[in-house]
Parts: C-alpha cells; sequence; structure tokens
C-alpha cells in the first residue's frame, strides 16, 4: 500500500541512539517533579548561553516584533518567498562564519544557500553529489544522525573509514584507502568523504596534517570532501579550530579542481543553541551545485520570519563578539566538570577540545570486550542509574566500551546529580563485584578443605 521508502526501516530509528532518547521520555528527570527520573545526556543541545540570547532579545524588541525604525515589516516579510533568502542575512552568516574562523577566511553570499537546519543541508548536499547506490566515506565514530540525514531518502551508501583508539581515532592515509579500496570491492563508485570538524561525537578539531589527507586524498581519488562544521563556535580550547577552507587556501589551492569540490555544511542550532529555529547551510565554490542546493531548498527553507530576526542578531558585533567569548567559556568550564566528575568514579574521557559533549572510556566497566556487553552496560547505565548516553555502536565506533555523554542541555545542578549516579553506580559495582570474588574465594576454600577432610577419612 505505501512506498518502499515509506515502509523500510532504514532511517536509523531503532538505533540504541534514538531508542536511548524514547525510553528517556518515558520518564524524564525533573529535579522538583521526577528526582529520580531519566537524565537527558544523549542530546547535543547547548543551553549555557541561552540568557545572553534572551537578553539581546528583550534590549532589541523590534527585532521580535518584526519592526524596522519602529514601523512595521511584517507585510513584506510575510509576502517574502525567494529561495535565495535574504540578502541581509546572508551577508550576516557569511560576516559570523569568518569570524568564528578567526576572519582567515572570507566567504561570498553568493555561494551560501540556507536550508532548514544542517540535517537539511547535508541532505541537500548529497543530493547534489551523488546518485542512489553511490557511496560516501565517513571517519568512525561519527553523528548517529548521518544514517537518516545522508542515506535514507537519497539511497547513497555509506562506508566507514575505521579510527582507532591507538592514536585519539585521528584519521590516517592508510584508513582512507582501506576504507576506498573495501568501497571498491563492493562496487560502489564513491563520491566524497564527509568529515564533522570539530567531530560529534569524539568533541575534538581536526589537526592540520589529517585536513592535509584529505585534502590530498580527495585530489588523487577525483572526489568531494564535505566538511560538517556545525560545532565549529563551540572551540573552548587549544588547539585552535581549522576549516577545511582555511586548509586549502594555505595550500593555495583556490584555482585547482579540488576547490570547487570542497563544501561545507554550517547550521546556528549548536553554535547560538537555536535547533528549534532551523537555520542550516551549504557553502560551496562550486556554481553548479549553488544553484542546484539553491532550487532543492524550496523543500526546506528558512522562514523569513527567523531570517530577518536573526539578521538582525548577528548585525550586533559587539553581541556576537561577547556571546562567542563568554560561550566558549562557559563550555570549558561544563566540560572540565564533566571531565573530573567522571575521573572521581574511575573513568577516563578523550581529551577534546570542542562540542557539547565528551568522548567516553568505560572499557574498563565492560563484562567482556563486545558490543553485547557495551549492549548491556548501556542499558544498565539507562535504566538502573537514570542516565541517557548514547553508546560507541550507534556511532558506529569499530571498538566496544565508548560513550558520548552531553554536558550542556542540563543545568550545573542536574550534572553534578548526573556524576553522583554515575560515581554510585561503579563503587556499587565494584563492591558488588569485590564481594562476589570474595565468596568465591571462601567458596573455593570450602571445597579444598572439604575434600581435603574426605582425602583424610579414605586414608
Ligand atoms: C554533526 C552534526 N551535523 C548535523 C546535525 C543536525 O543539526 P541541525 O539541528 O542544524 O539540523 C547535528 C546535530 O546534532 C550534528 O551533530
Amino acid at each position: 500500500m505505501l512506498s518502499s521508502k515509506a515502509s523500510c526501516n532504514s532511517h536509523g530509528q531503532d538505533s540504541s541512539y534514538f531508542l536511548g532518547w524514547q525510553i528517556y521520555e518515558s520518564n524524564p528527570f525533573d529535579e522538583l517533579v521526577n528526582p529520580t527520573g531519566i537524565i537527558q545526556m544523549g542530546l547535543a543541545e547547548n543551553q549555557l548561553s541561552f540568557d545572553l540570547v534572551e537578553s539581546w532579545l528583550r534590549k532589541n524588541p523590534d527585532a521580535m516584533g518584526l519592526k524596522k525604525d519602529g514601523e512595521s515589516v511584517f507585510k513584506e516579510l510575510a509576502l517574502f518567498q525567494d529561495y535565495h533568502g535574504l540578502p541581509a542575512f546572508k551577508n550576516e552568516l557569511v560576516e559570523y562564519m569568518a569570524k568564528i574562523r578567526g576572519n582567515k577566511v572570507k566567504f561570498d553570499p553568493n555561494n551560501l544557500v540556507l536550508a532548514a537546519g544542517a540535517t537539511s543541508a547535508n541532505e541537500t548536499l548529497i543530493f547534489c553529489l551523488a546518485d542512489p547506490g553511490d557511496a560516501l566515506l565517513l571517519p568512525t565514530p561519527y553523528y548517529p544522525g548521518f544514517d537518516r540525514d545522508l542515506k535514507w531518502r537519497t539511497g547513497v551508501e555509506i562506508v566507514p573509514v575505521y579510527c582507532s583508539s591507538s592514536n585519539g581515532f585521528r584519521i590516517t592515509k592508510f584508513a582512507l584507502e582501506e576504507a576506498y579500496q573495501r568501497a571498491q570491492k563492493l562496487n560502489l563508485n564513491v563520491k566524497g568523504v564527509l568529515i564533522t570538524n570539530p567531530s560529534n561525537p569524539l568533541g575534538t578539531t581536526m589537526t592540520r596534517d589529517e585536513l592535509n589527507h584529505l585534502i590530498s586524498f580527495a585530489i588523487a581519488k577525483d572526489i568531494h570532501v564535505i566538511s560538517d562544521e556545525v560545532f565549529s563556535g563551540t572551540v573552548f580550547d587549544s588547539p585552535g579550530f581549522i576549516s577545511i577552507i582555511e586548509a586549502a587556501m594555505d595550500r593555495n589551492l583556490e584555482n585547482t579542481n579540488v576547490w570547487s569540490r570542497i563544501h561545507i555544511v554550517y547550521s546556528l542550532s549548536k553554535d547560538l543553541g537555536l535547533p528549534g529555529f532551523r537555520v542550516g547551510m551549504i557553502y560551496s565554490n562550486n556554481e553548479t551545485v549553488v544553484s542546484a542546493a539553491t532550487k532543492m531548498s524550496s523543500f526546506g527553507l528558512v522562514s523569513s520570519q527567523t531570517q530577518y530576526l536573526l539578521s538582525n542578531m548577528l548585525a550586533d558585533k559587539k553581541f556576537t563578539s561577547k556571546y562567542m567569548k563568554e560561550n566558549q567559556k562557559r563550555l570549558k568550564k561544563r566540560k572540565e566538570m564533566m571531565v573530573s566528575g567522571l575521573k572521581k568514579a574511575g573513568i577516563e574521557c578523550l581529551k577534546g577540545n570542542a562540542g557539547l559533549f565528551c568522548w567516553v572510556d568505560m572499557r574498563n566497566l565492560l563484562s567482556s570486550n563486545t558490543f553485547e556487553a557495551e549492549t548491556e552496560l548501556w542499558k544498565k547505565i539507562l535504566c538502573e542509574v537514570g542516565l541517557n548516553i548514547s553508546p560507541g555502536a550507534s556511532c558506529h565506533c569499530s571498538e566496544p566500551g565508548w560513550f558520548r555523554v552531553c554536558f550542556a542541555n542540563m543545568s550545573h545542578e542536574t550534572l553534578q546529580r548526573a556524576m553522583q549516579r554515575i560515581k554510585y553506580f561503579v563503587v556499587e559495582r565494584s563492591n558488588m563485584s569485590r564481594s562476589k570474588s570474595k565468596r568465591q574465594l571462601i567458596s573455593n576454600w570450602v571445597r579444598k578443605l572439604s575434600s581435603a577432610d574426605r582425602d583424610e577419612q579414605e586414608r
């Protein structure tokens, strides 16, 4: 009765990433109403600097009230339906993107395509670059939503580039080449490699070496590079953020073929903490991609009301400077709080400098080095400890025991509570295993003594 797309389950909704959310929703934590409920730590949302945005709104009522110099612009905005977007908004966006990159890169608003969030921007870009059955290489671990955004409706295949904990999950030439060869053996036509920089779920920025490997690889294989930079404004520690565009410019690649095969995806969901506004974009130096993506963007436009409000906000350079600085400061403090809280429970994290989450090493809590044991631990932490965290398997990590744990979508007190819960869990667990091994020791002794008694009697 229905289309194969509607009835197939390739959307990825049944991954533990989304299942955790469903279970959380059936029993959400609330300090007053439900203090024993599940704490949501599987949502990469930035609520730490919301007060700054709210304070700006209070001081600028015209932006919300759709007024300019006191006069209503309601009619103008209500009738606006150009899929190229409001020029003022695009100008402000490119300036904001440049500011995040320390103004080392200049962006042209004509190369920008608006979309309803990075979700829509990623899918639109894939529709422009690949046909059903083509493949994209993705370094692991990767954002679980990509199975939906890149594959589901486009029919494109994802081929993982396996990265390992032995080098902090860095992308190597060898891993890229191995994935490419694997795709070829499967008769897949590789159209590009897609990275998230800063990485979701690792919370790290890419090194210049990694970016150079990627660019050289794209040149050698004649493929695209897509850099999802939605977390670029969350870099709170050194080393600083290097955008793929900057790395290519530093190699003077502007007038070479690869320049038109480098594309950026960005949104205001993470850096400004506005996922509900659905503001995303594609930036590409490829005229044909920009033109096709602009036409496709009519399936997921950003409302003119939102564009108007945000163009006013981004035009306030004093505000954006203050916001960026303060937001990074708060993220850093939060991250430190989580890292030290986990450390007190004997749990280590990958060293990170960006993002709204930690990549947490819980390998020492696994009953065996398997993904079954990871799922077993995840269920315990979700249902018994009451924390919704995302298991590495949902991010296609190739090694069991890693989890993504978010820290910016809750209050300081809730994070404190979460850290207490995890510490209690680890302590209880080790007490239990100590008393289990004590019991085991005693029963071994009892068995030994009774067999010694028997031997004595028999003699
Ligand atoms: C790497 C990455 N890309 C894209 C998205 C989707 O962002 P948006 O809310 O702008 O659609 C997310 C959301 O978590 C993400 O982590």
